[in-house]
This record gives structure tokens, C-alpha cells and sequence, in this order.
């Protein structure tokens, strides 16, 4: 059955709906025909929430416990809030793991049958794996930051509950599309015509488009799984940065100037910038948390399982993603 038929008129839930992923994901339910209930904060930017009439926005903070009365309506249940960048552990645990403590017992009391759940996690969860071996999901959970812990956390939050709520759980690896900030950073720099490499060492990763996760995510709750209950969901292929680099400068037609940049530098950078967050609203993109993951030689999962089972196939790799990224990037006037 095609997703469009079985997903029109439905009432999917989805927290983070304000969010890259989340508003993604809003726009192709709206897209398919779906009511979707918004669960965003009150100080939450709308700027790339839908519009649509089909669209209803609830106001909740997860980290706060708090009735979630829209969960009783729900045939799906869309997880994607989360915390990427906070200062501290604490922080990141209230973030990914105590929200999901409070919208799972919510779900639990709102005693609805709910058709499935997918919650979204992170390759993070899993930690890296070692050079030409994508990670799978029968290997056991490494997480080497606050981060890939507290997305840990959330998860075993989340499958506990498996045995009263249909749960799922999704993990991307780097996730880049239109409205992303943080990948753009680096294709910003490419434009102004610097390359900058970490390190010398090669470091290979998985990836994924905006586009074909929100419709993975989609799949995963219409084909609900009998017995797996968690997933890897990339593109398909292993990229190293310099193909990053290369097809970026293709697109964007720029010959940037290579600079290598020593981890022991980055290093020392890192610990300044992170001091200096603390002066700011936001935590900083470079901390010593995120000079963890940068210093990794292989994010790479294997997707099979989850193509396998659900009979899934990305419809964009590197090239064409990036093209759309960057098209969008400049037509909003980012690039
Ligand atoms: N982007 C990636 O490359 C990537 C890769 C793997 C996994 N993920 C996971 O995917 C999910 C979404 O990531 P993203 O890139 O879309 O991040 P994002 O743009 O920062 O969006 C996160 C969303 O979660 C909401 N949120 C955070 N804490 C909340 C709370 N306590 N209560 C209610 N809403 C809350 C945010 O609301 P505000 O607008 O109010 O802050 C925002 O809408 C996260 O769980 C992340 O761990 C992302």
C-alpha cells in the first residue's frame, strides 16, 4: 500500500515539529494528507513550521512534566525533539532523555492505541565503529560523548515502553538538507574558498538527506516491525570528507584552498570557544564534546536491515542532496 492512501486523514503527533528534522517531517505529512499536531515550546521559532490549515499547534516544554491531552487523538506519534548542542551533561540528559521519560508516561496515560511511535535517536547512541565496517544493530551501544549517552538514555526510555506502546527507533547519522545550520557552516566556508580538513587522518561517514529520512520515518510507522525494534537509516553509502568537499566545490564551482587545521589546535580552540559560550545564549558549535566526535575515523552505519524490511530505497545520494541543499542555501540568500 502506498504511503499517500495510508496516511491521508490520519492524526500524527510530531514533537520538534519547529526543528530541521521536524518541520521537514510536518511538511510531508501535510503533504500526504495528514492532520499533524505540532508539539512545539512557547519560545519555539515558527519560521519553517507549516502553514497549512492541516497543521495544529500545541504548546509544551517535554523537560517540564506536563498533560499532553493531544496524545489521546493520535494515530502516530513522531518523536524528533531533541537537544544537539547543550553545555553540560545534565543538560543534554534533560533534553533527550527525562523529555522522554515525560512523553512516554504521557503516552502511556492517554490509553491510546496507538498505530506506531518512532522515536528518533542518533547514530551517536551507538558511538563510532571501526574503518570499513559500518556499525549494525546487533553490535553493542559505545557512546563516546554527553551527547550519544543521553540519545542512549532516551532510547532505552522509549523501547522499555515497547511492550504496551508500538515503538521504533531511528537512527540517522548526519542529517543535511534545506534549513540545516550546522552543515552549513562547513559549505560556508567552501564558498568563501577555504577547505578546512581536521586532522590528516581519512574519516569516512554515513550520511542522509532531509527528504529521504522524513519518508523513512513515515515507513518505519506504516510497516511497523514484529520484532526489531531499532534501525539504522542512511543513505546507503560510505563518504569520506574529502568526497564531501569535492562534490560541494563542483556544485558550488569554487576551487577552495585546502587548510589543514591539527587536532591539538582545534583543541585548544574548542576549550576557548566553550569558555566564551558561557557568555552566550546558545552553547557554541565547536566544544570539546563535538572535538570528541571530529576526532573519530569512521561514522558509518549499515541501513540493509532497515531497506531490507521495510523495502526502502534513499532517492537522493551526496550529489543530488548536496545540489538541492545548496540551491536552497542560495535562494534563501544563506550562501
Ligand atoms: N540533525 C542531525 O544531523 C541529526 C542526526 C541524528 C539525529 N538527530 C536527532 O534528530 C532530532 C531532531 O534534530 P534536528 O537536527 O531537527 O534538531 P533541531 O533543529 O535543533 O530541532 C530540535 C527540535 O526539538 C525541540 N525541542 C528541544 N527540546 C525540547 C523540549 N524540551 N520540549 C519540546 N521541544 C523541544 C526544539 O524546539 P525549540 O525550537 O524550542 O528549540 C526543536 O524544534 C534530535 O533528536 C536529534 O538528536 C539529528
Amino acid at each position: 500500500m502506498s504511503a499517500v492512501s495510508t496516511l491521508e486523514d490520519k492524526t500524527a503527533v510530531v514533537t520538534g515539529a519547529s526543528g530541521f528534522i521536524g518541520s521537514h517531517l510536518v511538511d510531508y505529512l501535510v503533504g500526504q494528507g495528514s492532520i499533524v499536531h505540532a508539539v512545539i515550546r512557547k519560545t519555539s521559532d515558527h519560521r519553517w513550521l507549516n502553514k497549512s490549515d492541516q497543521v495544529k499547534i500545541h504548546i509544551a516544554d517535554l523537560e517540564q512534566d506536563q498533560p499532553l491531552p493531544i496524545l489521546e487523538k493520535a494515530d502516530y506519534l513522531f518523536h524528533c525533539a531533541g537537544l544537539t548542542k547543550a553545555r553540560t551533561r545534565e543538560g543534554y540528559f534533560r533534553g533527550n532523555a527525562h523529555a522522554c521519560e515525560v512523553l512516554y508516561k504521557n503516552c502511556m496515560l492517554s490509553r491510546n492505541n496507538f498505530k506506531a511511535i518512532v522515536h528518533l535517536s542518533s547514530l551517536a547512541a551507538a558511538g563510532p565503529g571501526k574503518p570499513g565496517e559500518g556499525v549494525q544493530e546487533n553490535l553493542p551501544c559505545k557512546p563516546i560523548t554527553y551527547y550519544g549517552e543521553s540519545k542512549l538514555k532516551g532510547e532505552e526510555i522509549a523501547v522499555k515502553h515497547g511492550s504496551s506502546l508500538p515503538v521504533v527507533v531511528i537512527r540517522p547519522p548526519v542529517v543535511y538538507g534545506p534549513r540545516e545550520s550546522n552543515f552549513f557552516v562547513y559549505l560556508k566556508s567552501l564558498s568563501n574558498g577555504w577547505n578546512l580538513k581536521i586532522g590528516k587522518a581519512r574519516k569516512e561517514l554515513s550520511l542522509i538527506y532531509v527528504a529521504d529520512l522524513v519518508r523513512a520515518m513515515v515507513q518505519a510507522a506504516l510497516c511497523f516491525p514484529k520484532n526489531k525494534k531499532i534501525y539504522y537509516v542512511t543513505d546507503g553509502n560510505t563518504y569520506s570528507w574529502e568526497d564531501v568537499a569535492d562534490s560541494s566545490m563542483r556544485i558550488l564551482n569554487v576551487n577552495a584552498r585546502s587548510l589543514v587545521i591539527p587536532e591539538s589546535v582545534l583543541g585548544v580552540v574548542a576549550n576557548c570557544v566553550e569558555a566564551l559560550s558561557w557568555f552566550s545564549s546558545k552553547p557554541s558549535l565547536i566544544d570539546r564534546q563535538r572535538l570528541i566526535d571530529i576526532r573519530q575515523t569512521s561514522w558509518v552505519a549499515s541501513p540493509q536491515s532497515f531497506f531490507d524490511s521495510h523495502g526502502f530505497q534513499p532517492e537522493y545520494d551526496l550529489a543530488k542532496g548536496l545540489y538541492e541543499t545548496i540551491e536552497w542555501y542560495k535562494a534563501n540568500n544563506w550562501l
